[in-house]
């Protein structure tokens, strides 16, 4: 084993570590409740949370960019099996099928394609899978009469915003194909909450999701070059990349680099557990901004990164990447006001905590 790997005593000792510390914080009622995309990077933080709060949580995933490592990590996270069913959303019959064998309370729906570049070259197969498979989702549900819906909803809906902090109330405008399945997705479910007098969705506009779970076993692995900042990053910290390029140097910002919301990936994950308790206690839908309120430049998250793990972060600075943005956060007021959520980890620990994953996993889950 390399020494940078994991022992299997070590992860056990973490695992059950991190289950006594988080026992019995469940707040709301116990619910069954599916993940669709839950192998995902926020879709298995957020089955930790859940499972946490003593839900019953299944997860739906078709691995299109997971890994089953993630399926092995959860169990010793939480100490029991993780109901699993491999499935891809595209596929009605296998999603009707498993809502017939199957029953829920509640659906938190993860499952898209998400890389921005991407959706511009193949929108086709965006729309397939993040809106085709959505509608499939719906009509199962609807089939099985599951009526709360958590959605992955994204800040990217309001593309270049005219003012910041950016509330709900802000224009909706989209900048590319992946940006139009979050914002049509939105607007298909608050048809069916207006045909469907029972039926209840959370919209959570995320924010830049970053960082990882505590104990080291969970956390962010794209596939190939990152295109975020932050998994990009972690891979030049642990030298699996030279340096790292900066989009930009002279945007108006507090240094020229582009501004961005980073939120903790476990504030994220409490953010859904908290959004189904409200659909439930509130018998209201709602769509939420989910972010700190905190700009961060590209530079000054490289630096607080630097310092938390104490390795250097080359850098040059290059052009600006097409469609980018100078800055962008978020008014998280209303979630504050409706779910009693705010994030609460600061960009340290955000950086901490990734770090620690990345050094923990320096290839990813594929390190085993
Ligand atoms: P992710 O790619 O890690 O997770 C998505 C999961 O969905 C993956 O496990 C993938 O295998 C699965 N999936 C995709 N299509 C599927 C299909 N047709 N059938 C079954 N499974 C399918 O992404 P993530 O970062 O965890 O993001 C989760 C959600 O949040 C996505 O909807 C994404 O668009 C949204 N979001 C993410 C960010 C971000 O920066 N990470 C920001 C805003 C919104
Ligand atoms: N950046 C770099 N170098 C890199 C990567 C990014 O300088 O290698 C800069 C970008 O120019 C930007 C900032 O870092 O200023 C953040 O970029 P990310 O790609 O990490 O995040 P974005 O804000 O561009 O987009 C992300 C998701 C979108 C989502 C959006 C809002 O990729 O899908 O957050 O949630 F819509």
């Amino acid at each position: 084993m390399k020494s940078s790997a994991l022992s299997r005593i070590d992860l056990i000792v973490r695992a059950l570590t991190y289950s006594q510390a988080n026992a019995g914080i469940f707040r709301g009622e116990q619910m069954r409740i599916l993940l669709c995309g839950g192998a995902g990077y926020i879709g298995c933080h957020t089955y930790a949370t859940l499972s946490e709060r003593g839900h019953q949580v299944a997860i739906a995933d078709n691995f299109s960019n997971s890994s089953p490592e993630v399926l092995t990590r959860l169990r010793q996270l939480s100490g029991a099996p993780v109901p699993f069913h491999r499935l891809d959303l595209r596929d009605k019959p296998a999603l009707e099928a498993l809502f017939a064998q199957e029953s829920f309370d509640a659906v938190i729906h993860f499952a898209a394609l998400k890389a921005v570049g991407e959706s511009c070259e193949r929108p086709l197969d965006y729309f397939e899978n993040n809106i085709g498979g959505t509608i499939n989702l719906l009509q199962a549900m609807r089939g099985a009469g599951v009526r709360r819906l958590v959605f992955s909803s994204s800040a990217t809906v309001y593309g270049d915003p005219e003012q910041v902090p950016v509330n709900e109330q802000a224009r909706l405008q989209v900048t590319n194909p992946y940006g139009r399945t979050k914002l049509v997705v939105e607007e298909l479910i608050g048809d069916l909450c207006r045909s469907d007098r029972d039926f209840r969705a959370a919209n959570l506009r995320y924010f830049n999701p970053v960082g990882a779970h505590a104990s080291g076993l969970i956390g962010e692995d794209p596939n190939g070059i990152p295109n975020n900042l932050m998994p990009y990053i972690c891979q030049v910290a642990v030298g699996r990349r030279e340096k790292l390029s900066v989009f930009g140097g002279d945007y108006p910002t507090v240094d020229g680099t582009g501004v961005r919301d980073y939120i903790h990936v476990v504030d994220l994950a409490r953010a859904h557990a908290d959004a189904l308790d409200y659909l439930v206690r509130a018998d209201r839908s709602l769509t939420v901004n989910l972010g700190t309120g905190r700009g961060i430049s590209v530079l000054e998250l490289a630096n607080a990164f630097s310092s938390a793990s104490g390795r250097e972060i080359p850098y040059q600075i290059v052009e600006r990447r097409p469609g980018d943005v100078a800055e962008v956060y978020a008014d998280p007021g209303l979630a504050q006001q409706l779910l009693g959520w705010r994030a609460e980890y600061d960009v340290d620990a955000m950086c901490r905590d990734a770090w620690r994953w990345q050094s923990m996993n320096p290839q990813g889950y594929q390190g085993g």
